[in-house]
This record gives C-alpha cells, structure tokens and sequence, in this order.
C-alpha cells in the first residue's frame, strides 16, 4: 500500500473537500504538514507518518476501499453472520478485515451493492435526507397499470407504517397471458423490504428484484453474480461529489435514460427502409417514375403487394404483374439508378438512430442490417450517412431467397454475428418484418413511420416494444409501451 501521497488527494480522500476545494484551503494557508505552512498542492506526505492539520482540526489518513459487488441471490447483507453466508465473505479473505455492506439488500435480491470500510461515507449514502436514487429492475406476477405508475409517481400509501415518496415506475413488457410484468423502479428511499411491499400494495407479488444503479453508481455487467472489482477513481469521486458526476442517463454515462429495453440482448439488427432511414416515400416515388416510363400508371395497392419482399421476388412481381420486357438484372439496375440518387439525397436517418448506434457501439453490442433492399444500396445508404462502421454485418435481399416474413434474412444476420436469435432484438417498421422477427425467435421493437400508421394497431399488437423514434429509448414513458 503507497504510504506517500499528493496533500490534495489525501484531503479529498478524507471527505474535507472537493481537489479544487482542498487546494483552495491551501492557497489560503488554512493547511498545516507537521506544524508547517503547507507548500502547495502537490507536496507529498507520509500517510502513516505525517500529522495534517486543516481548519486547526487534525485530519487523520484512513486507508479506505470501495468494491462494487454483484449480489447473488442467497447470501446475506451484513458483514459477519455465524449461520450464513454474508456479501463480505465473498470478497478475498486477505482484503475482508473492516468491511461492511453499504445498505441492505434482501437475501434474495441482487445486484449493485457497495461494500466498503468508508463510515461517513456509507451514512451519506443510506441518509434518508441525502434521497440517494436507487434503480431496481423487477419481474412481477400481475400486469402492471397506468394506474399502479401513477400511484407510485404520487406517493403511494403502502401501509399504516410507510407512505412511500414518489417513486417511478417504467414498465418495461407486460403480459396478460402470462399475467407478468417487467419494470424498473426508481426510489430514493431505502425501507424494509420497499420494492416488494409497494408492489404488494398494488395487488402484485415481486418474483424477481435486482439493483441495476446506486446514486452515479451503474453495476458493472461484465460482474457475474457473486464477483466483484474495486471502485475506479472516478466512481468514488463521483459518490463523494455527487454533484460533479455526470447527469444520469448521459450517453458519456454509458446508460440508457431510464429504461434498458436491450437488458439480456447481445445483437440488435436494423431493417433499414422506413426504420433507420425515412426511405419509404422514396419507394412509391420510384415506382410511380419507373411505371410512368412504360406508360403505366400506379395501381393503389402496389405498395401493399410487395412489401416485405426481396428486391429480386418485387421484380419478377414487376415483370409479370406489369408484362415489362427487361430482364430481372436489367429492372433491378434501373432501380438501383434511381434509388441511389433518391436513397442518398432525399432519405435522412431516423430521429435519434445515430445516437443510438453510438449508444450501441459504447455499450459494445454488435450490429447488423437485415434488410430486403440491395447490397449496392444498402451500402450506399450507409456510406451516405457516415454510419458503415457501426454494422458488424448487413445482409441483403441479395444474400436470401426468402423476404419477410420468413425469418431467412434476420437468422442469417444473427449467425454472421454469431449471436443466438433468442439474444437479439430486432428494430422494423412493417407488420411483415415484425413477424419475421418472431419467427426468427427474436424480440422486436416497432418503430413508427408515416407510410405504415395505418397499421400501427397491428404492429403494437406484434411486437415487444413500440417507438415513437429512437429518442423514445432514452425516455419511454408506459404510454409508448402500452
Ligand atoms: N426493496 C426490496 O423489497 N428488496 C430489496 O432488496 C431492495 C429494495
């Protein structure tokens, strides 16, 4: 253990301050090292040997540690118990000695838990009047309501003993059939047993409990349960400053605003027309200016007809429906002539799409296109929008015999990232690719777009999650996910 440190640093480290509010302490002399004028910031003191005075008030030097643990379920959170096992019997034995768990978390619940020698830190965190925001993601028998989420936003009355403070609720996926439901919970309170008796005070039973966030403090998700790593710098410093950290829910964050609906994905795969890109409009406009040159006008329900489709199944539709005389290859490279000025040009992303590959990327998840379109195209639109290199795969129209809304295009893209199709979560604007999706055995979220609103009942009805746009993601409310 380094028994030298800067002055700075032993100050901070000992709670008298921020380092910009320590070094202004010994701007102004207010330091003492041994019964000396401090030097400056920078000087190097003995932490074992030297006696600090700050304010005339002695500042002694405890050596502290903070280890962030993934709590599994089964063990207890206390420090030593004779009959059973305790989180800090599952740190190394050789760096247990003064450590105790920083709050309760109940024998079977897991997750985030702080396990530290840090008294006054501790106390800080668990201070009722500190209202430290604690996020728990649960499962629940019953199907949470409207209702239940606005009982909670105003307080709810759980029983003679507790009125809660204002919690909020982001219901994540209910089933009726299965009468469950999926939320995270946010309070910023810490009582006996406080999820499951809110819950309980609803009518509904927790099946499943587990912190996800402690104030800036997000669980590591490369922890197993059971393992645990020490605090960085930053995560102690931010749970000491807490008012230095950065705003939850930031992308620098590495978070989701407040719910995770990519929670047990590792691959999510973009249809890419009317999902990633406002591209739909381009299509109809296409067709009616390729039919116009062969003098046909453009029947009402084409789009209906070949939505979904592989580019090479819409032109044999093309070939026979209209009697066209060119050869497939010929049909496609016409398109392909016009779309790639249409597609470049007149297609931008989605609102919020880039942001969330961004997100995706920082969070290490792998991406892919899944699309009925052409390769040319596909990377033509990509390159266009400076957004290639977020795409670990892209599987066309071309690379599959059947479109949507057989699964092919979206297992094959699953398989080139060597992700399992049960991990994946798909985005798509089309009833069509919504179902491929669930043929696939891949979650879906559906994405609004102007030329399929007419179906949104249906695609609300089929898939997993609805959104408005990709910046919902960052903020959905239950009225989206209903
Ligand atoms: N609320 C609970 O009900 N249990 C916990 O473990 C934590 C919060």
């Amino acid at each position: 253990m380094k028994s030298l440190v800067r002055l700075d640093k032993y100050l901070a480290d000992m709670g008298i301050g921020t380092r910009s509010q320590v070094k202004e302490k010994i701007r102004r002399g207010l330091v003492t090292v041994n019964g000396a004028l401090a030097k400056g910031p920078e000087q190097k003191v003995d932490t074992q040997k030297d006696t600090i005075l700050c304010d005339g008030a002695q500042v002694g030097y405890v050596h502290y540690e903070y280890y962030m643990l993934n709590k599994p379920s089964g063990v207890l959170s206390a420090a030593r118990d004779k009959h059973a096992k305790t989180v800090v019997d599952l740190i190394d034995e050789k760096k247990r000695k003064d450590l105790f768990p920083a709050g309760r978390l109940d024998k079977d619940t897991q997750g985030l838990l702080i396990i530290t020698n840090d008294g006054p830190l501790a106390h800080e965190l668990l201070s009722p009047k500190k209202h430290v925001s604690k996020v728990y993601y649960a499962r629940v028998e019953g199907c949470v309501s409207s209702q239940d989420v606005r009982d909670f936003a105003c307080g709810l009355k759980v029983d003679e003993e507790l009125t809660a403070r204002p919690a909020r609720l982001t219901v994540i996926h209910v089933s009726a059939e299965e009468n469950i439901s999926e939320v995270l919970i946010e309070i910023q309170e810490g009582k006996f047993h406080q999820v499951k008796r809110m819950f309980q005070a609803v009518g509904k039973t927790v099946t499943f409990l587990k912190r996800l966030t402690m104030g800036p403090l997000h669980l590591d998700p490369g922890l197993l349960p059971g393992q645990y790593r020490s605090l960085t710098e930053d995560e102690i410093r931010s749970l000491k400053h807490p008012e230095e950290a950065a705003r939850p829910g930031s992308l620098e964050n590495g978070r989701l605003k407040d719910n995770d609906l990519l929670m047990d994905v590792d691959a999510v795969i973009f249809d890419l027309d009317g999902t990633l890109i406002d591209s739909m409009g381009v299509w109809e406009s296409i067709d009616e200016e390729y039919l116009g040159r062969f003098g046909i006008p453009m029947p009402e329900d084409l789009q209906e007809a070949i939505s979904g489709i592989s580019v090479t199944q819409t032109a044999i539709y093309f070939k026979e429906t209209f009697g066209i005389s060119d050869s497939i290859q010929e049909i496609i490279s016409d398109w392909n002539d016009m779309a790639m000025e249409h597609y470049t040009n007149r297609a931008p992303l989605k609102g919020g799409a880039l942001l969330f590959l961004k997100y995706l990327k920082h969070r290490q998840i792998p991406c892919a296109i899944a699309t009925s379109n052409s390769r040319d195209l596909t990377r033509a639109v990509l390159e266009s929008h400076g957004i290639t290199r977020y795409f670990q795969a892209v599987v066309t129209g071309e690379d599959i015999h059947k479109g949507k809304p057989e699964p092919d295009v979206y297992l094959e893209a699953a398989a080139r990232l060597d992700a399992r199709p049960s991990r994946c979560l798909v985005f798509e604007d089309i009833p069509y690719g919504i179902m491929a999706a669930a043929r696939a055995g891949m979650g879906c979220a559906a994405v609004f777009d102007t030329f399929s609103a007419g179906e949104d009942d249906e695609k609300r009805r089929l898939a997993d999650y609805y959104i408005r746009d990709y910046l919902d993601i960052f903020n959905q409310t239950y009225e989206e996910l209903k």
